[in-house]
């Protein structure tokens, strides 16, 4: 390749980014409620376990494939062998389209509860604030009903900062702006878990609902329980940026010498401890609902997306004094994580663009960041939530899922387990074990694919949250068709061939025989 890739400008810069990507309303809003619907203590066991067995063996892997071909995934896929290079598409199409459109909008809606909190607007009842006043949820997903002004505006502003930091290279715009935000973020963070510890009935309803494991309720072999271990995988892979296509991209920002398995390691263990320390803020406070409303836990809420967006409002109306810098805290907290993981997204579609088109960075993400804005716009309607959770849940599902199986199978067995563990060892740092090699040849992806199968089955015992067969098709099957050929398209356009060679270090070949 002729052009020169840019490089981040520190180790602590790199780990700040990948964590910015990684911590994001994945923690707070989408954990919350994904742990509160499947079982609290219950979904912390299978969350684990996705953690070990495909989350941090994932996270590797993206990372050595990123840094190894330096390159966006489509083009380190083409390197690989060029028949991959769709799913390198996949991956960043299906996830931009997928996941940043509506995740825009989550975090329109975040501003707008920014606002709300200088006078705790949300009132007395927040559940019918959150629904009637606020989103004016239709009656359908196919009754679009019109446009919600302020999340539209809050939506627009969220591309706009996406697009502000994307539109320098990474060391000058994502680099900086992570340095900003993690910091603040993790003090904010702990102020918030602090002051939630505090409220009367948080600690019995954490012990009770969130500390302690309920086995009966993960047995795979129920209905119920199966549910919890695809949530759980699922959740797994959104919280880790994994077959985004975002990690890869990172990494390949990475310079020479790089720990990869150290920094995977970290990124996976901190976003997973940072979700878990979080749970005791969501759980404390529903908790705290509950008591003071007198009602049992598992009824204290309506769970889904809304959770986040009633509890606290909720809690904070029952506290005695500091209500507006409360609120003000706990929705600066989600935009800010919501923000860095949003700007990662933008910057692995634009950068997968770049590689095979090579279109001027700043081009390419002032017409990236337009677009998404206009793609946001359907989901800032009176059918937003709706159309959010149908996407939200194909996609995490089966489009991340799948992205994961495929990378799994072409790194463990077209370009081969042990060639990637070389380069892991000659980049330095921690030494990678063999038993990735088992991991990412066997166990990842047969684990992966049991858990597709258990999705498959429940899609076909039930309608997802019981809503219609025709919603369900258009908007979750229909928005990963639409994805998978809208990568064909792109897969087809030819590669210059200078991009498709690339020289790796002459002594790991030598270093296989
Ligand atoms: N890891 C992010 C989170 O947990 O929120 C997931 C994510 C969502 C990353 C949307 C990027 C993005 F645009």
């Amino acid at each position: 390749m002729t052009e020169k890739r840019s490089l981040w400008g520190s180790k602590v810069g790199f780990l700040l980014a990948a964590i910015g990507s990684a911590v994001g309303l994945g923690n707070i809003w989408r954990f919350g409620y994904m742990a509160y619907e499947n079982g609290g203590g219950a979904f912390l066991v299978p969350y684990a376990v996705a953690l070990v067995l495909a989350g941090i063996p994932l996270m590797i892997l993206e990372y050595t494939l990123g840094h190894r071909e330096k390159a966006s995934p489509p083009l380190a896929f083409a390197r690989i062998d060029r028949k991959w290079e769709t799913i390198g598409w996949w991956m960043p199409v299906v996830a931009f389209f997928g996941i940043t459109l509506f995740y825009a909008a989550v975090i329109g809606w975040c501003m707008n509860y920014f606002v709300f909190s200088f006078n705790q607007a949300w009132g007395a009842d927040t559940s019918a604030f959150f629904m009637d006043t606020f989103l004016q949820v239709s009656d359908s997903p196919f009754n679009l009903g019109g446009i919600r002004w302020p999340i539209l505006a809050g939506t627009a502003l969220t591309w706009l900062i996406g697009w502000a930091i994307c539109y320098r290279e990474v060391n000058h715009g994502i680099e900086k702006a992570s340095m900003v935000f993690m910091p603040l973020l993790v003090v904010l963070t702990l102020v918030l878990v602090g002051w939630s510890l505090q409220l009367e009935g948080a600690w019995a309803a954490i012990k009770e609902h969130y500390l302690t494991a309920r086995w009966e309720k993960i047995n795979p072999f129920t209905a119920g329980g199966s549910k919890v271990w695809v949530a759980a995988f699922g959740q797994i892979f959104f919280t880790l940026s994994l077959g985004f296509g975002i990690m890869i991209t990172y990494a390949s920002y990475l310079p020479k010498k790089s720990d990869i398995v150290g920094n995977a390691l970290i990124t996976s263990v901190l976003n997973c401890l940072y979700s878990f320390i979080t749970g005791f803020a969501v759980f404390g406070t529903i908790g705290f609902m509950a008591a003071s409303k007198g009602v049992p836990f598992d009824e204290a809420i309506t769970s889904g997306p809304g959770l986040a967006f009633v509890v606290y409002p909720e809690a904070i109306n029952q506290l005695p004094t500091g209500q507006t810098i409360f609120g003000l805290l706990f929705f600066l907290v989600l935009i800010m994580a919501g923000l860095s993981s949003a700007v990662s997204l933008i910057e692995a579609f634009c950068c997968s663009l770049i590689d095979k088109f090579s279109f001027s960075r700043k081009k390419t993400v002032t017409v990236v960041c337009l677009m998404g804005c206009l793609g946001s716009v359907i989901f800032t309607t009176r059918a937003g939530l709706w159309i959010l959770d149908i996407v939200d849940h194909f996609v995490n599902n089966y489009g991340l899922v799948t992205g994961g199986i495929v990378e799994c199978l072409l790194v463990g067995w077209v370009l081969k387990a042990t060639v990637a563990r070389r380069h892991v060892d000659q980049a330095g740092g921690l030494k990678l074990s063999r038993f990735w090699d088992v991991l990412v040849r066997f166990v990842t992806p047969a684990i992966l694919i049991v858990v597709v199968g258990f999705a498959l089955y429940s899609e076909f015992s039930g309608n997802y949250e019981g809503y219609s067969t025709k919603a369900l098709l258009i908007f979750g099957v229909g928005w990963l068709v639409a994805a998978l050929v809208i990568s064909v398209i792109l897969m087809r356009y030819p590669w210059s061939s200078k991009k498709l060679t690339h020289e790796h270090e002459p002594e790991e070949d030598h270093l296989l025989v």
